[in-house]
């Protein structure tokens, strides 16, 4: 990777290397639909070092999404605590909450989660903008996150004038911007056909070696022989290292592909002068 690309996706400084990125400690979520009682997150622990690529897999229901919304302190747990590089987010304000989203951890979310209305480069520069950034910074680095994923051209697109490829880069610039130490995608290439999946992939594998903790959600046996650890969640709980069907099964099949090169490529700059 070049220079510049670690540059535009690298978190800001590391916390130290004996913090873990995430702790999670016996954390539960129940959900209550009428009589009906749903062990979303069933007492689970998980500690994520710092610079790791965590998939997390299982079967539809298993829980993913939400253990993944507590991780990032989009949703409460009942139960538990959570540590993000040491701090306590369960006990934090929600205050402190939406600050930690906007400077610490990127999320990408299952359906992109775009708001239709805005281009592609306003939704990237909303985010720079609720966290602050002043118009000049907003402008560039807006430029930057897009032609990072491959989209300069598209800037001023819609979502819906964008193919869901697209739409998920747009998302990951997104989650990008503020430049997270942390980021979050639940499902990214779910949508997407398997060529473009990999290419998503493979951008979350540059922002991984940039040094940002990746913790990702997925039913993609390409990812899950590319990332550096995969657990598995059934019925609400993580299995122990190594347990489970899914990735008994990936491990039998045959070795995946190699990773592509790198598929998204900033646009080449003018040609040089004479
Ligand atoms: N807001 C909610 N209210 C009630 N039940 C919920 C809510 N959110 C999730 N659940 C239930 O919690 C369980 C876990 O859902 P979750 O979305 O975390 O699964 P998942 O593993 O992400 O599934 P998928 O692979 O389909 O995305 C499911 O049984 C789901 O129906
Ligand atoms: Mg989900």
């Amino acid at each position: 990777m070049s220079a510049r690309r670690a540059d535009v996706t690298a978190g800001g400084a590391p916390a130290p290397n004996t913090v873990p990125a995430v702790d999670a400690r016996d954390v539960s979520r129940t959900f209550h639909l009428g009589a009906e009682v749903v062990r979303a997150v069933d007492h689970v622990s998980l500690e994520v070092p710092a610079g790791q690529f965590l998939a997390i897999v299982g079967r539809s229901g298993s829980g993913k999404t939400t253990l993944l919304n507590l991780i990032a302190g989009l949703d409460h747990p009942e139960s538990g605590q959570i540590f993000l590089e040491g701090r306590e987010i369960t006990r934090s304000s929600d205050r402190e909450l939406t600050k930690l989203r906007r400077h610490t951890l990127g999320f990408v979310f299952q359906s992109f989660g775009l708001l239709p209305l805005l281009s592609a480069a306003e939704n990237v520069e909303l985010a720079l903008r609720i966290a602050g950034a002043g118009v000049r910074e907003r402008m560039e680095r807006t430029r930057e996150l897009l032609e990072l994923v491959g989209l300069g051209p598209r800037a001023d697109h819609r979502p819906y004038e964008l193919s869901g490829g697209e739409q998920q880069r747009v998302a990951v610039a997104r989650a990008l911007a503020n430049r997270p130490r942390i980021l979050i995608a639940d499902e990214p290439t779910g949508e997407l056909d398997s060529t473009t999946g990999a290419q998503i992939f493979q951008l979350l594998h540059e922002v991984s070696a940039g040094g940002v903790t990746v913790i990702t959600a997925t039913h993609d046996p390409f990812v899950i022989e590319h990332v550096d650890r995969v657990l598995e969640m059934s019925d609400g709980a993580l299995l122990p290292e190594g347990r489970g069907v899914i990735v008994a099964q990936t491990r039998q099949g045959q070795a995946a592909p190699p990773l592509p090169p790198p598929a998204i490529r900033p646009p080449a700059g003018p040609p040089p002068p004479g």
